[in-house]
């Protein structure tokens, strides 16, 4: 007997005997087609792991984090430690312990930051899929639009997260960022006294820290129940398809002759989150974080302001010429809020990218937007930029996509209908297939060999 087979039938037998004593497959997520066994149709479940993982480290942190700006004595020993004789903030000197004093301290804060660039690089992978392959087409508007929530709902435990460990530069930086943040229409005036509290710099942490680890997190929570409440409700999304009527939603009685989500699926996922989660290790071990100096060190010469990378792009905005505080929070709305009715902006029903050169050449040079003004606002933050210069550098992005989107529409859309046209006879559309869409029935025990 192969491995495979052996492999199988030893994962059926034990999970046949956890589920007939735990009713598992009521409360396990619903089966899913064959083709769904790709990376790439999972990357929602890689951003789960990624938050996952911040959870657990984050609530190993709390253990040492002490969320307080006071500076007396016991906080001298860090000021010592790094050369000044003045008590250093409580805040700092408990992220300082971390480091330095908590076996294996710093690798475990290492990842927690590594892991949150991970968990908003792989956030922006899922949306970037998404978006593409068109998945929030019907019925997943709702789907992409709680995703909306969540994508800002993760940079907002990003922005709180940086001020923490209260080193002069994540205080500038969050300084600018409520600057902004204050500026949003409706919501800034309302989040105003919410943020800045009692106006000290303790009000201010205080807030921060209760919003990165509770209030964020249970929101980031409730929204994920909803995502995968409807991500259960449709089924994953099928391939894109040049094909208008291809069905976009699995029923029940298929479900029935695909891939159950316990153990296989689960297991196929776990491998890759256990993958993550070595090489986050194997990062920090190698390029460990260092802590910058603490706030209200005059020792030291002053930090130039910049925010983690994830934010350059907005702060190089506020760089240009013309550009005010105002403006850079309209211009941010109105992404935002493209973003959030894109479902009802792109009507056609066509899902392939060949199919819909509007919005690939938008989604694409915006990609190409962001990339150039966060390695930009990295290179020369701070520097103002006259609008000529913003001009010679952001034009050419949209122009070039225009010409590369068009050309790419140009040449295989109609060819490729042309040619779907011919195979299905009379212009019919295609009945979804493995390469189209439809769901393969399969046994289980194919599925778990290819694991
Ligand atoms: C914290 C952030 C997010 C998490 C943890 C998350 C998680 C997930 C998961 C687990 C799925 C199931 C399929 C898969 O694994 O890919 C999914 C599907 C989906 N997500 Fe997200 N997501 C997040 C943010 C977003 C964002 C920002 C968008 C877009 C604006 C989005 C749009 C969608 C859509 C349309 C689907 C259905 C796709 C399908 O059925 O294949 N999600 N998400």
């Amino acid at each position: 007997m192969g491995f495979g087979r052996w492999y199988n039938r030893a994962l059926n037998r034990i999970w046949g005997f956890v589920e007939d004593r735990t009713s598992m497959r009521r409360w396990a997520l619903r089966p899913q087609p064959e083709f769904s066994f790709k990376p790439s149709y999972w990357t929602g479940a890689f951003v789960i792991n990624a938050f996952l993982y911040q959870v657990v480290s984050g609530a190993l942190l709390l253990l040492y984090y002490q969320p307080s700006t006071s500076t007396n004595a016991t906080y001298t020993a860090c000021g010592q430690a790094v050369g000044t004789l003045s008590p250093t903030p409580a805040a700092w000197c408990s992220t300082y312990y971390i480091i330095h004093s908590v076996p294996m301290g710093s690798l475990l804060l290492s990842t927690h930051l590594y892991g949150s660039y991970a968990m908003i690089f792989l956030l922006f992978v899922h949306l970037y899929r998404g978006y593409y392959l068109g998945v929030y087409k019907a019925p997943r508007e709702f789907s992409w639009m709680v995703g909306t929530l969540l994508l800002v709902l993760t940079l907002g435990m990003g922005f709180t997260g940086y001020l923490l460990p209260y080193t002069q530069l994540s205080y500038n930086a969050t300084d600018v960022g409520i600057v902004l943040a204050l500026r949003l229409p409706t919501f800034g005036p309302l989040l105003g006294p919410f943020i800045l509290g009692d106006g000290t710099s303790q009000g201010l942490l205080s807030r921060m820290f209760d919003a990165h680890v509770l209030l964020i997190p249970l929101a980031i929570a409730a929204l994920l129940y909803a995502h995968i409440a409807l991500f259960e409700s449709h089924g994953i999304a099928p391939p894109a398809t040049s094909d208008p009527l291809q069905r976009r939603r699995f029923t029940d009685a298929e479900s029935k002759e695909q891939v159950p989500f316990m153990p296989h699926i689960f297991f196929y996922l776990t491998k890759w989150g256990l993958l993550y989660v070595g090489i986050l290790f194997g990062i920090a071990a190698l390029w460990p974080w260092s802590l910058g100096s603490y706030v209200g060190n005059t020792a030291v010469a002053p930090p130039v302001t910049e925010p983690d990378w994830y934010f350059l792009w907005l702060f190089k905005l506020v760089d240009f010429a013309g550009v005010t505080p105002v403006l850079a929070v309209a211009i941010s709305t109105v992404l935002l809020v493209y973003l959030l009715f894109l479902p009802f902006l792109d009507r056609s029903k066509r899902t392939h990218p060949r199919d819909r050169p509007l919005f690939i050449w938008l989604g694409t040079s915006l990609l190409g937007f962001f990339i150039t003004m966060t390695v930009w606002g990295g290179e020369t933050p701070g520097i103002q930029i006259p609008p000529m210069a913003v001009a010679q550098m952001l034009a050419p992005i949209f122009a070039v996509n225009a010409v590369a989107v068009g050309l790419f529409h140009w040449r295989y859309a109609r060819s490729y209908r042309r040619r779907l046209a011919a195979r299905t006879g009379r212009g019919a559309p295609a009945v979804p297939s493995a390469s189209g869409a439809g769901p393969a029935p399969i046994a289980t025990a194919e599925v778990s060999a290819r694991e």
